[in-house]
């Protein structure tokens, strides 16, 4: 198939491939995000919310079952988007004139310098997020199967909730950033009114950021506790 490899060689290929990508990981923080709400609702509601995680897709799934397809999947889709990324940047790097070099610097965009660093940023913060509170490692005081303490001790200490604020308002900047550009490779178009792409875009990444930084705050303040 010619045509399709074709397709998936040529950079708006890889945008869509990112896109597609960006999709299924926008979906996950949307759903994380509302799940965690359950902080909210005490230590039994967050904890029992976590067991039936496990035992979702039960008797037809083993123990632990469905998590482990979501966590494939999820790896899979990171790993597609940030090998997607660098492909994108390389091909637009190769693509530029080396006597507009100046030139290019200036217009490589803000918003492709976010998207770059905001995604490492993100990456690390994953990297030590799992290592916190779901391997409890990096952990000072952490109880396997007792979600609702594990947040509350672990934003207890300061500058860990100040990481997590930092790297959640990175995550907005990606979100918001990533929507848009997913707005324009898709050709999402509504005649000249490109205004609710940006809306929307802005909502869906207000929504996220404000939700995760509610609960290092909420804990910070006393109102969890
Ligand atoms: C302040 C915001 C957040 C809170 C309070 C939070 C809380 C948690 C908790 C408690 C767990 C462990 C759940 C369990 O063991 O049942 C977890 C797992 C996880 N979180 Fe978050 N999270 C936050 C933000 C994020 C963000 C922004 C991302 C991704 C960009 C993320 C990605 C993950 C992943 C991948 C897991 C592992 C899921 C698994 O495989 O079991 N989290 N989170």
């Amino acid at each position: 198939m010619p045509g399709s490899l074709k397709f998936h060689q040529s950079a708006l290929g890889k945008k869509v491939i990112m896109a597609a990508s960006g999709i299924v990981l926008f979906g996950f923080v949307l759903v994380h995000m509302l799940g965690n709400l359950k902080l909210y609702q005490g230590a039994e509601k967050l904890n029992t919310y976590a067991e039936w995680l496990r035992e979702m897709g039960a008797p037809l799934l083993p123990h632990n079952g469905a998590i482990w397809l979501m966590r494939v999947g999820l790896l899979v889709a990171v790993l597609v988007h940030v090998v997607s990324a660098y492909q994108v940047t390389r091909l637009s790097q190769r693509a530029r004139p080396l006597n507009y070099k100046a030139r290019q610097t200036l217009q490589a965009t803000y918003a492709s310098r976010t998207m770059r660093w905001g995604g490492v940023i993100i990456l690390l913060f994953v990297i030590y997020h799992l290592a916190h509170l779901t391997w409890g490692s990096v952990h000072p005081a952490f109880i396997p199967g007792d979600v609702y303490s594990n947040v509350v001790a672990g934003f207890r200490v300061w500058w860990v909730s100040a990481f997590y604020v930092v790297a959640q308002m990175a995550l907005g900047f990606h979100l918001y950033h990533g929507l848009w550009s997913m707005f324009q490779t898709l050709g999402v178009t509504a005649g000249d009114d490109r205004d609710w792409r940006r809306k929307f875009a802005v909502a869906f990444a207000l929504l996220i950021t404000l939700g995760n930084l509610s609960f290092p705050i909420a804990v910070l303040t006393g109102f969890v506790s």
